[in-house]
């Protein structure tokens, strides 16, 4: 386990009652840590449906599913503009000029109908056929990296799939050299793990991810290649050209999506399924289950916390919240609420709603989805199609982190050789 230290407590705003306070420290909650999806459904059995932690600055939580689904589609009550627009847009302005740019992760930080125009040249980039046609490349992938580690017997998982998986196939995608890859992924982690505790640090820390890739976005301006930020370069914001602010503003917010998530949902899934012999078993005897077996598993495993800013004054779920209280939306609570989902903790295939959330709802609905499931369903099938039965290291107990995204920094795996 990590031993993270708990943060200290803010003070208890006036309007929250007594009532609605419950100790829960999303990077140190020591159950998280433990074990995250045994705290989650202890969570919804001994927390109000939404509360306040004077945890991590102190803020709100929404845990059910009908509080998250509600906060997520009301733009104009609960706002994704942490720093609000008009601010943001007069400090730029107020920039000495050859000052850097101030990037900002776009367009996961603005609401409609800013949101819509600067989301909707996205889709094309990441539209289902896009993704459709890396199919290939990521199963070859894949295979090299479990024939790699097969011989051995035994394996620390993140490092030898879970991450170079996902993150080169980004990479690549982008257009970003991949022996860069430690220093991308330790850019990231440290603007993660500090969303939290150090808010003011966040312009600082997306100026760092934004110098990383520059060299690369201009060399793509000048000389297009078939990637990512090539694309980009050609899209129109609103009849408009792509500017380099335009271009560093997209390229943060992938950067963070892209390296930090689907790695955590394979670890997520392997040890789900490493617990799991007979699902194990079962797929690996019925391989066209696997596409359904990955949404159960989404549902089962969600792990990404979305925030958002209260503008004005709401009630969510008996909780009047008032503008300017943070709420967190805490998707891996809401895809385990029992009253959506009957015996919620039970992988259940033939479940009759399997509509998670995991992807979010509402006009921030995740962009990169349809590549997130073709590397899930590739890896859970080339897993099952190439590796005997694989079990948990009982010498090395899978260490699990906290944060906005739940996830796992080492999972010990063993197998037959
Ligand atoms: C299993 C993996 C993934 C999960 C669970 C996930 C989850 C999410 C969630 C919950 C949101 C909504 C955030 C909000 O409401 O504020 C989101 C947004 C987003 N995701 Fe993902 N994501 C994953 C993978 C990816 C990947 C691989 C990419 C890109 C390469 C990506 C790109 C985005 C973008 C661009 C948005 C912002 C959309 C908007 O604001 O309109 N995601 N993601």
């Amino acid at each position: 386990m990590v031993h993270a230290a708990l943060s200290p407590v803010a003070p208890k705003p006036a309007h929250v009652p007594d009532a609605l306070v419950y100790d829960f420290d999303i990077h140190a909650d020591p159950g998280l840590l433990a074990n995250p999806h045994a705290r989650i459904l202890d969570l919804l059995h001994s927390a109000p449906p939404v509360f306040w932690t004077p945890r991590n600055g102190g803020g709100w939580v929404a845990l059910t599913h009908a509080a998250n689904h509600e906060a997520s589609r009301d733009t104009e009550t609960y706002s994704s503009e942490f720093v609000p627009q008009d601010r943001m847009k007069a400090l730029l302005a107020s920039l000495p000029p050859g000052a850097p740019h101030i990037p900002q992760p776009i367009p996961i930080t603005l609401d409609p109908p800013e949101h819509t125009k600067y989301r909707q040249p996205l889709q094309k980039v990441f539209s289902p056929k896009t993704i459709a046609a890396l199919r290939d490349s990521i199963r070859e992938l894949a295979a090299a990296l479990i024939e790699e580690m097969k011989p051995a017997g035994r394996c620390e998982y993140m490092a030898a799939v879970a991450e170079p998986l996902p993150v080169q196939v980004f990479l690549k995608m982008l257009g970003l050299p991949l022996d860069r890859l430690p220093e991308y992924r330790a850019i990231v982690k440290e603007h993660m793990e500090a969303i939290d505790s150090d808010r003011e640090g966040s312009m600082r820390r997306l100026q760092k991810i934004a110098a990383a890739m520059r060299d690369t976005v201009l060399d793509r301006r000048d000389n297009p290649q078939d990637d990512i930020l090539s694309m980009l370069w050609k899209l129109e914001i609103d009849g408009q050209p792509t500017t380099l602010a335009d271009m560093e503003n997209y390229g943060v917010l992938l950067f963070i999506a892209g390296l930090d998530t689907v790695m955590n949902g394979m670890g997520l899934a392997m040890r789900g399924l490493a617990t799991d012999l007979p699902l194990q078993r079962k797929l690996r005897d019925n391989p066209k289950l696997i596409a359904e077996a990955a949404e159960e598993m989404l549902r089962r495993y969600t792990f990404t916390v979305p925030m958002r800013i209260v503008k004005k004054e709401a009630q969510l779920a008996g909780a009047t919240l008032m503008p300017g209280d943070w709420l967190k939306l805490f998707l891996p609570a809401a895809d385990l609420d029992a009253k959506e989902f009957p015996q919620p903790d039970v992988y259940d295939l033939d479940r009759e709603n399997n509509v998670h959330i995991a992807f979010g709802v509402g006009p921030h609905r995740c962009l990169g989805s349809h590549l997130a499931r073709v590397e899930l369903q590739v890896l859970y099938e080339e897993m099952l199609a190439r590796m005997p039965e694989f079990r948990l290291d009982p010498d090395h107990p899978t260490v699990f982190h906290g944060g906005h995204v739940i996830g796992i920094e080492s999972l010990h795996l063993v197998w037959d050789v």
